[in-house]
């Protein structure tokens, strides 16, 4: 028996949701549930709602800091869900998992050295080491014919023995590639990395969201890795801007905090500490329920593609709720794509080409929404390619 609602569909229209305030005038006429954005359609957990209706009539919203309650809450997660064993120094609050990336690129890089990263990935990926004067060394991932990736370890070897390149970005679960990476697989990167010097930070913001697992997080394999981790995805509060690095070197901790308390930052947000500890001690079985919602959607994503448009081929989904689709076969420029479905579907996607070049004529699906949504986007895509298919 489910136990919590994903069918229902709340409207964000007045709430300065970023994805949905992205509306043209006739979208929003029509209704349109945007499926661009990764955060979820889907309301929180309900401990996460009472934490923070409780917050709010406590009335003070003063400096917070990272309590024991919190960083119990923390351990007893990883621990739980991850087999990851975390002591207190390990955690650092951030207000983010981007603000995360820039200082580990200032704290372990000097502008005009390298930073490694994998595309097609999430665009922060480039902008952190561009904007902050870094170099970016790209190793693209490999994509086979089921639109399954993998790492390229040569490549990757070729990039981490360039005697500039400090420092390694890596995306697990892979955004938007699907793939969450086996042991193994973290294992070569760690032997390509650690021996030539470059510092791993591992970006597991997705980590939770996890379909065919397990996830690995990285310190389990690399005890010099810096790793990324935040509620925001998993239980759908971005917004309240908190996430946790989990640094065990104390000679890297010390670069990152450095880093940290000399750019300003360093408080922790109230709402966020409050709904963090809730989601992490309560939020278990939600966060089940939804995986288990969002793997039916990506069933029904994924049979309707193999039904209606063979030709275009669906990556298979490890993690996230993210998918990703190869629109190539349909020949059309990626400005052509992008006006054709937006305008004539009335589908708000994620753009493949923002992603990096690897990423053009490919489209992002958020999947993290009531499956009637869903539903009616892929029926306005599939009658619209019938259209154009009847008159040629
Ligand atoms: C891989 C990845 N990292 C980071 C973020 C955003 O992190 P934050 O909002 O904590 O800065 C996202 C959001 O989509 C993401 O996909």
């Amino acid at each position: 028996m489910a136990r919590f609602d994903f069918d229902t569909l709340t409207d964000r229209t007045d709430s300065a949701a970023a994805k949905w305030a992205d509306r043209t005038e006739n979208e929003k006429r029509a209704g349109i549930v945007p499926m661009s954005v990764a955060d979820m359609e889907f309301s929180c957990p309900p401990c996460v709602i009472r934490a923070c209706e409780q917050a709010a009539r406590h009335g003070i919203y003063g400096y917070t800091c990272a309590d024991e309650r919190f960083i119990q809450a923390v351990k007893g997660w990883m621990l739980r869900r991850h087999g990851l064993e975390i002591s207190p120094e390990e955690i650092t609050v951030i207000g983010g998992v981007v603000p995360g990336i820039a200082l580990a690129v200032r704290a372990f890089t000097k502008p005009g050295e390298g930073v490694i990263v994998q595309p097609p990935v999430y665009p922060p990926f480039f902008s952190m080491a561009e904007a902050n004067g870094r170099r970016l060394e790209k190793n693209p991932l490999l994509r086979d014919a089921s639109g399954r990736y993998r790492m390229d370890f040569d490549g990757l070897e070729r990039l981490a023995s360039k005697p500039d390149v400090k420092l390694m970005v890596l995306c697990s679960p892979h955004n938007p590639a699907g793939r969450v990476w086996t042991r193994e697989e973290l294992e070569r990167v760690r032997d390509i990395c650690a021996p030539n010097g470059v510092i791993l930070v591992s970006d597991e913001i997705h980590s939770d969201l996890v379909l065919h697992g397990p996830h690995t997080p990285m310190l389990n394999v690399d005890e010099n890795a810096v790793m990324l981790i935040a509620p925001s995805k998993t239980f759908n509060i971005p917004g309240l801007q908190l996430a946790v690095a989990l640094i065990r070197s104390p000679e890297n901790r010390r670069r990152f905090v450095t880093e940290l308390s000399s750019s300003g930052h360093g408080s922790v947000n109230y709402f966020g500490r409050a709904a963090a500890v809730a989601a992490y001690e309560e939020g278990g079985e939600w966060l089940d329920e939804a995986l288990e919602y969002i793997g039916e959607n990506y069933r029904v994503l994924a049979s309707f593609f193999a039904r209606e448009l063979p030709d275009l081929t669906v990556s298979p989904l490890e993690g996230t709720y993210l998918a990703w689709v190869d629109f190539r076969p349909l020949g059309m420029q990626k400005e052509e794509l992008d006006r054709f479905l937006r305008e004539d579907c009335g589908l708000i996607l994620a753009p493949g080409h923002i992603f990096g070049k690897e990423g053009e004529g490919f489209e992002r699906f958020n999947l993290a929404l009531p499956r009637a949504h869903l539903i009616s986007a892929l029926d306005r895509l599939g009658g619209k390619i019938k259209e154009i298919q009847h008159a040629q």
